[in-house]
């Protein structure tokens, strides 16, 4: 559990392993973080799309940046102007600390396409290999890297089996351990997980994480929030070519709001619009109230002032706590909300019920 004073000697559990640290670790100090990714006011238009609306973020070396946003959010678009493939309309874009594009940043990333295409008749090691012949490889090297990136993956012993044969989720580790032939220190994945059975996409998720504890940087678009949840450092979530929200994956789920639960409460008429009045959200089962307020040390004191008023007893006070799938919905939502994009369905439970 997570403590106010770091505790020296504790141990830390991370994906499986247990060393001793400090507990909770240390904020990292951004301004000494290399960044791997520089984006400043980056504009793309297409005629008359704008598909990247004045966007600015930076993406440390090292962790896996999750990009997220609905369907045209301008995510593939950010990414291809990442890699060099397409050129901004307006802004800077620095990968690796030189401009996208730059040969030498090329010889240091990769990219796994959201739909990537390969030669059907081919082997996945002729195809891995066929990569690696782009990257200079040859002879006993390129074998030796081709064998180790397919045990990686885990399609060893495919064989002479050709891709034609090949599931879908066999198809995306081609996909993986062709974007590794060249050693990268910066991965962009687009929908890596996309289509994939829970095996297939736990094994990518997994894959995910051994390449970020090998130090590379991994910028991760996905629809797969749940894997965003659990994998990224930070995310930033798009919609309509605008960055909405940006942050560490805690810190945006937060709920922000506590639920206290009281009990004997024999409250009047004026006391109940008055405790309606100073919180979001307040439900009665005859003499048990649950009411939701935001977290402040104010306003919960404001609760447990008027609780104790009425003659009841507080039983809980507890933090609430969205998902991401919560807070990627209030985005798309408001951001369909101020564009008249958006359809009639129910806001979830916390951004429908709680006032902000
Ligand atoms: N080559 C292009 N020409 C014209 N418009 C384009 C082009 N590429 C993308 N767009 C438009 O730009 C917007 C952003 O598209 P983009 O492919 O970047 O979205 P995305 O976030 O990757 O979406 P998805 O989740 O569906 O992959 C969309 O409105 C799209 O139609
Ligand atoms: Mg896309």
């Amino acid at each position: 559990m997570a403590q106010d004073t770091p505790e020296t000697g504790a141990k830390i559990y991370e994906t499986g392993k247990v060393t001793e640290g400090v507990w909770p670790p240390p904020s990292p100090d951004t301004a000494l973080m290399t960044k791997a990714i520089q984006i400043k006011k980056l504009v793309k238009q297409y005629k008359k799309v704008t598909a990247v609306n004045d966007i600015s973020l930076e993406v440390y070396e090292g962790e896996i940046f999750g990009f997220l946003g609905p369907n045209g959010a301008g995510k593939t678009t950010t990414i291809k102007t990442l890699l060099g493939l397409i050129f901004p309309t307006a802004g800077e874009v620095l990968v690796l600390g030189k401009p996208a594009g730059n040969i030498e940043v090329k010889e240091k990333i990769s990219y796994l396409p959201e739909s990537p295409y390969f030669y059907e008749h081919m082997t996945a090691s002729e195809v891995v290999g066929f990569y690696g012949s782009l990257f200079g490889l040859s002879g006993a090297a390129k074998n030796k890297r081709v064998d180790e990136l397919l045990e990686l993956v885990g399609l060893q012993g495919t064989g002479k089996k050709t891709l034609r044969s090949f599931s879908k989720g066999m198809l995306q580790r081609v996909g993986i351990a062709q974007s590794l032939i060249n050693d990268p220190k910066l991965l962009f994945f687009d929908e890596p997980t996309s289509g994939l059975d829970p095996v297939a996409h736990r094994d990518i998720r997994d894959l995910i994480l051994h390449l970020k504890a090998e130090g590379r940087t991994i910028f991760l678009s996905s629809h797969q929030l749940s894997d965003v949840e659990l994998v990224c450092d930070r995310v930033s979530i798009l919609h309509g070519g605008k960055i909405r929200r940006l942050g560490h994956v805690d810190e945006l789920i937060a709920g922000g709001h506590v639920e206290v639960i009281a009990e004997h409460v024999k409250a009047t008429d004026t006391q109940m619009a008055a405790l309606k009045d100073m919180t979001s959200k307040v439900e009665t089962l005859g003499e048990t109230l649950s009411i939701t307020t935001h977290a402040s040390t104010d306003d919960k004191n404001k609760v447990l002032d008027w609780v104790r008023a009425t003659g009841g007893n507080v039983l809980s006070m507890t933090q609430t706590r969205r998902t991401l799938e919560d807070l990627f919905y209030e985005v798309v939502h408001q951001g369909e909300m101020e564009t008249g994009t958006a359809f009639a369905v129910p806001a979830t439970s916390e951004s429908m019920e709680v006032k902000p």
